[in-house]
């Protein structure tokens, strides 16, 4: 079982508290993270960088996306275990901030970076932009000459590499709206030293995300020495690398990213190049570290299949509808009874209020509980409130203590911020 999650006197368990106690104290539908699990995968990933690269080099900046889980809990957690930070709105640097991130260990990804989010990270000095498009670079320059503080950036190339697990999480085809190809790129940079407001320090590379077709990652690598030296060759300095997220997890039976590999895929071809390296991880640190606690609501039998209706809906986890997602679906407790196939439903009005079709689980019952795993990324962080329906709580479990690190949305919250205009009333 994944880890932090165990089966104690017949009860899954999250870092050794009782997913029913956390059940009865918060309710459900609820989000519930292992620290333990969070703390196993971002030392796979240091660890994996540790043993490849040789000890007087400088560690890869691991930058949290933190688009994947951004409650300011898990922003401090992965603080205190080095983590810096990938942000994509002036939101996730304030949620950051908050969690006591340096700002210089903070990098701005994102093709529609606003005003006010620019001129936030120009105050607070964060540590590159990364720059889609020439628009965009004028804008930043614009916009820090008129408050003053130059900015850094760094220009992230389209690599013309298809890399992620569906297609509207791939990033790197040349089709996608991500990125400057290799001819702009070099125009861009040269525009960017002749600015007088931005300094260009390199390049960064995101391919997609969910990647599992790993040598994806290698291909887009093999792309970068040709071009570093073609920029260092025309005068620029180059001195950074960003290469992005992408790593997978597991959500099924998927073979894995060998990250021992992809580790010495950057030894070997990013080391060389003399940069500092910087890594945006976001679903990997968190994903496999959550589950979707929830309730059967009712089973309804009919003639052709039998429903598992639970409390959870597609606002709560949208994966399964938006990207033909599996997330694995587990009972906690009668683990041991008989297997029975169900279609599991929320209760929202459409049918891709769907979580799975033709599952076979345990048989359960009304007022049963059920995880829904791999739901730490991408989870929380996408959910709405589409049928007035309350975001629901998160815990965050860590050393047998369950801690709440946000309440569940009442539904007034929801309703008391509609505005009717006066003659409406
Ligand atoms: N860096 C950049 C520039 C990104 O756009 C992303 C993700 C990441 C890093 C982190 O990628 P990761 O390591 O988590 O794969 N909502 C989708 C995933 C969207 C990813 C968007 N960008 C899902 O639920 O699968």
């Amino acid at each position: 079982m994944t880890i932090g999650y165990e089966e104690i006197n017949g009860c899954l368990h999250v870092d050794g508290v009782s997913l029913k106690k956390i059940a009865q104290d918060y309710g459900t539908p609820t989000y519930v993270y292992s620290a333990a699990n969070i703390k196993s995968q971002y030392d796979a990933i240091a660890g994996a960088m540790k043993r490849a690269f040789p000890e007087d080099a400088k560690q890869p900046k691991l930058c949290y996306a933190c688009k994947a889980n951004s409650n300011v809990a898990i922003l401090s957690y992965l603080r205190s275990l080095g983590a810096a930070l990938e942000i994509v709105s002036e939101g996730e640097l304030k949620r950051g901030l908050k969690a006591g991130f340096n700002a210089n260990d903070i990098v701005s990804t994102g093709v529609g970076k606003t005003d006010s989010e620019i001129t936030s990270c120009l105050k607070v000095g964060i540590h590159q932009f990364n720059i889609e498009s020439i628009p965009e670079l004028e804008n930043i320059n614009k916009i820090a000459g008129e408050i003053g503080i130059g900015a850094t950036v760094v220009f992230r190339l389209n690599p013309s590499v298809s890399g992620g697990g569906h297609h509207k999480i791939s990033t790197g085809r040349t089709r996608d709206k991500f990125g400057i190809s290799e001819e702009s790129l070099y125009e861009a940079y040269q525009m960017a030293s002749d600015m007088e407001h931005v300094t260009p320090v390199g390049i960064s590379m995101h391919i997609g995300s969910q990647v599992f077709t790993v040598e994806s990652f290698k291909t887009a690598f093999e792309k970068l020495p040709a071009i570093v030296k073609n920029l260092r060759d025309s005068g620029h300095s180059v001195t950074r690398l960003d290469i992005g997220g992408g790593f997978p997890i597991v959500y099924k039976d998927e073979d894995l990213l060998d990250l021992d590999r992809y580790a010495e895929w950057v030894r070997d071809i990013i080391l060389p190049l003399d940069v500092e390296i910087i890594m945006e991880p976001g679903r990997y640190l968190v994903g496999n570290a959550g589950v979707l606690l929830t309730r059967v609501a009712y089973v309804k039998e009919t003639s052709t299949r039998d429903f598992l209706v639970i409390d959870a809906a597609m606002n709560d986890l949208i994966r399964p509808t938006l990207y033909e997602a599996y997330h694995g679906i587990e009972a906690v407790e009668n683990r041991d009874a008989p297997k029975k196939t169900y279609d599991v439903v929320g209760p929202i009005c459409e049918t891709g209020d769907t979580f799975s079709t033709d599952r076979d689980l345990t048989q359960m019952a009304r007022g049963d509980l059920a995880i829904i795993q791999s739901t730490g990324a991408y989870g929380y962080c996408m959910a709405s409130n589409y049928n007035t329906r309350g975001l629901p709580a998160e815990i965050f479990v860590m050393d047998d203590k369950a801690h709440e690190i946000k309440p569940r949305q009442s539904v007034e919250d929801i309703i008391n911020t509609d505005i009717v205009p006066d003659f409406l009333k």
